[in-house]
């Protein structure tokens, strides 16, 4: 009787502790989102008290480290002028696809869900993806079974206009009404350029990343791989986010390129699929150029035309080196920079032809 009772008096408070430590543990869930969104409150009324900020690449967003009064991280993210509110909404549905399915840092504070502006996710302790990545099988595993799931989200009706497509014609246009000095071929690609690339929207589309990249993936204890940044997400086809990732990462091995596929397909790929990452990398080679023509000021379609002939560096030598932030090329001399932009078309070009296109002799034909 006496063994009975002590057993009860041990279940109960066996039960005690363990539905205070629940209290205790759903307390702090409360508190943290409470802070969170204290912090990101704050923020929006120009408050960065706390915050230390991560330098960005390209965009104009802006993204900060802050720690709770547990001593964990976060990261506040705030979208820049680009994409507008459909893109917005694109990127912030792609971020909670991923966050749910555990690919990326779990999503916890949206300021505004039909205008989102804020964001807070988990901060990830690990490091971003570099090319060696690729040859460690698990990591390679992982990679790959981050762009399946990714390009798994159900296509959403309402997003279906924006395409890598919609986007890279919408892009050129913003160039080309800054009225710069442009490759004097340069119409004449895009125009053949478009015509590829609306033959192949009628293929499989999905929702892609679009701006895969070392500085987009991160890697936690040596396996977990998260993706981050949705801002570019475009309906496209899967392998362009494959292309995209190679393209970014210089790397050129055919094995790794075979491999990847034959992970991603569940097969070998066929040489017609091989080609079509050829052309992929040359499209993201093009965007990345197109991009970065707006940044060259005081030159001539003549200057350029010149450059275009020369033998001039390729965009690898800068892209091995993790390609330069704008602000390292505010400090090139205008010859580098000139040199700089151009090697992106010059790969443009390069790995058209591994494609099978000859876009400047497509251009010279017309
Ligand atoms: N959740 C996170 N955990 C850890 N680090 C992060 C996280 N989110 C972003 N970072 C770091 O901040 C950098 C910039 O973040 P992000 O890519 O989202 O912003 P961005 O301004 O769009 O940058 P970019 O223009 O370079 O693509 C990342 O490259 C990464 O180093
Ligand atoms: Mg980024």
């Amino acid at each position: 009787m006496a063994l009975t009772r002590t057993y009860l008096v041990r279940i109960i408070c066996g039960l005690v502790l363990f539905f205070s430590g629940c209290t205790t543990h759903l307390n702090n869930d409360v508190d943290v989102k409470n802070e969170i969104m204290q912090v990101a409150s704050r923020f929006a009324t120009g408050d960065k008290t706390g915050l230390q900020e991560i330098e960005g690449g390209l965009s104009d967003s802006e993204v900060y480290v802050f720690k709770s009064r547990e001593g964990q991280r976060y990261v506040l993210k705030k979208g820049g002028s680009w994409p507008g509110r459909d893109g917005k909404l694109m990127e912030l549905a792609l971020h909670k696809f991923c966050s749910t399915n555990g690919i990326s840092p779990k999503l916890l504070y949206v300021d505004d869900e039909k205008n989102p502006k804020i964001v807070v996710m988990d901060y990830i302790d690990g490091k971003l993806l570099a090319r060696q990545d690729f040859y460690n099988e698990e990591l390679l595993d992982n990679i790959v079974k981050n762009l399946r799931c990714l390009h798994s989200m159900p296509i959403n009706p309402t997003f279906k206009k924006r395409t890598l497509l919609s986007e890279l014609k919408a892009s050129v246009a913003r160039v080309k009404k800054k009225n710069l000095a442009l490759p004097s071929k340069f119409d004449g690609w895009c125009k053949y350029l478009f015509e590829l690339l609306s033959k192949l929207e009628s293929t499989a589309m999905v929702q892609c990343h679009c701006d895969l990249s070392s500085r987009n993936i991160l890697i936690e204890n040596r396996k977990k791989v998260y993706f981050i940044d949705f801002q570019c997400t475009l309906r496209g086809n899967p392998l362009f986010d494959i292309a995209h990732l190679l393209y970014k990462l210089d790397l050129n091995d055919e094995e790794i390129l075979r491999k990847i596929l034959r992970k991603y397909l569940g097969r070998e790929a066929t040489t017609a699929e091989i080609k079509r990452i050829f052309f992929y990398e040359s499209v993201a080679a093009f965007i990345a150029g197109q991009f970065r023509l707006q940044w060259l000021k005081n030159t001539t379609t003549a200057e350029l035309d010149k450059f275009m002939s020369q033998a001039t560096i390729s965009s690898s030598h800068y892209l091995e080196k993790g390609d330069l932030r704008k602000k390292e090329f505010q400090t090139l001399s205008q010859r580098d920079k000139i040199e700089y932009v151009l090697s992106f078309f010059k790969d443009f070009l390069r790995f058209g032809k591994e494609a099978g296109i000859s876009f400047n002799e497509e251009v010279d034909r017309d």
